[in-house]
């Protein structure tokens, strides 16, 4: 990298009295990883990266190929706001590169921006707005909720009112823009609000969103959990993903003669996001325990269905400010919070462009409560569902050719090895509900 790069950083570490920049990127599974360096190596790590053993990172290399390198991305630079501010801390996000100097097709941030690469040749840039919900617990061995409170109550003595206030404070000094703050529906659930974004600025605001919430929890002596469905019968945590494509200044999704104000892009996208979600829901959720989460009853969607405002539905068209170009929209309600938010970017970003280029007109939008619906009316009216088990979701995935391109064969492969022995680590469990059913009877 040439030193006018990366110039400005060594600036601000000198005026801000940074000592130690930390390294960060992820493994295939959306886990933070971090190497410090002290400034007096922040220079050669710029020009030339910094090694590190690949084959100790989930999803990477083996070992008879483990050498790897770290390139900081300088735009990323961000100071760590509850690291002392004498000899400071920063971070800075990597992209991992082969020693040849070849981008690691491993790397889910490349993987990222090879899918964001192909928006750009067709001239869109792809916005997110992730809504991450979450849970404080007493600690992390324990679900024993900080409060019964339920969606927007503000309630006395409310411990994570001081939590969400420090971690948005937190959130605005690393430069992300928040919109606002509330209490969730299920006890001990909440949700802060981060404002859309270009999808890879976005993905390295959620990795960083995600290491802010926990951060504050744990100096707070609380535990902040992203786990889909922790608790049984109230509501899971889900990372509804707002999206819309722009053209320059042009909002792509937006045509004010449309239904529903809709271009016929837009539709497409819908198109494509119904037509392709049951092949990459394994990236989306990922976890064993997100599908306890996508059950009907607790606005996780079940359903391979869309509509304006209806939140039973998988895809919903917001209706806060009809007509007002900017806010046009798309909402995907599957993901879950402890998604790989580079991958889960790429693969709804994959499947909506197909269906711009396949044209893929959506099924009529259903504007009932879909759980309500009984099952012969769900079928006369062809609405399909999600898979409904990690191991569902991984055998639609391995014969997805859409996600194979999107996450190319490196990721695609090492992500299907790793959840199939997940699942099969689950399968074999005896669990306590097991226990309690079947052992007084049999
Ligand atoms: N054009 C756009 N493209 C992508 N995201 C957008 C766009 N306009 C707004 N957003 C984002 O959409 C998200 C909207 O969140 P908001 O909480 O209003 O959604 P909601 O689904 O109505 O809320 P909830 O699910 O909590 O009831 C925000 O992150 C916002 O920044
Ligand atoms: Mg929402």
């Amino acid at each position: 990298m040439a030193k006018k790069d990366y110039e400005k950083v060594m600036k601000k570490i000198e005026e801000n009295d940074i000592k130690f920049i930390k390294l960060w990127f992820t493994d295939i599974l959306g886990f933070l990883k971090s190497i410090s360096v002290p400034k007096e190596e922040i220079a050669k790590a710029f020009e030339e990266g910094i090694g590190f053993d690949g084959s100790s990172i989930e999803g990477f290399v083996r070992i008879d190929e483990s050498d790897m390198v770290a390139i900081p991305d300088p735009s990323t630079f961000a100071i760590l706001p509850w690291r002392p501010k004498e000899k400071g801390v920063a971070r800075v996000f990597c992209d991992i590169i082969t020693p040849d100097g070849k981008p690691f097709e491993g790397d889910p941030r490349y993987v990222l921006k090879r899918n964001l690469e192909k928006a750009k040749k067709m001239g869109y840039t792809y916005y997110v707005g992730p809504e991450l919900e979450y849970f404080y617990f007493k600690d992390a061995n324990s679900t024993e909720v900080l409060d019964k409170g339920g969606y927007f109550d503000l309630i006395p003595r409310d411990e994570a009112l001081d939590l969400r206030r420090e971690t948005v404070l937190f959130c605005e000094a690393l430069g992300m823009r928040i919109e606002y703050s509330h209490h969730e529906v299920a006890p001990s659930q909440h949700e802060i609000d981060m404002r859309y974004e270009e999808a890879l600025t976005m993905a390295d605001n959620v990795m960083t969103y995600r290491l802010v919430v926990k951060e504050v929890a744990y100096r707070q002596g609380v535990y902040a959990t992203f786990m889909p469905k922790p608790l049984f019968g109230e509501n899971g945590s889900g990372m509804h993903t707002h999206m819309s494509l722009f053209k320059g200044k042009r909002n792509v999704f937006f045509n004010p003669k449309g239904k529903y104000q809709l271009s016929d892009n837009a539709r497409y996208f819908i198109g494509g996001l119904l037509k392709y979600a049951p092949e990459f829901t394994s990236i989306t959720c990922q976890w064993v325990n997100s599908y306890k989460r996508l059950v009907p009853g607790y606005e996780a969607p079940v359903y391979l269905s869309w509509a304006q405002r209806n939140r039973s539905d998988l895809i919903r068209i917001p209706m806060y400010k009809p007509g007002k170009e900017e806010a046009t929209r798309i909402e995907f309600r599957s993901p879950d919070p402890a998604c790989n938010p580079y991958l889960t970017f790429s693969v709804m970003l994959a499947a909506g462009l197909a269906g711009m280029e396949e044209k893929i007109e959506p099924p009529e939008p259903v504007q009932e409560n879909v759980y309500k619906m009984g099952a012969e009316e769900r079928e006369r009216r062809g609405i399909k569902q999600l898979p409904g088990s990690l191991d569902e979701a991984i055998q639609l995935t391995e014969k997805s050719q859409l996600v194979r391109e999107a996450l190319g064969d490196h990721v695609f492969n090492h992500f299907i090895e790793n959840k199939k022995v997940e699942w099969d680590k689950y399968r074999i469990q005896i669990t306590s509900y097991e226990i309690e059913k079947y052992l007084p009877i049999l």
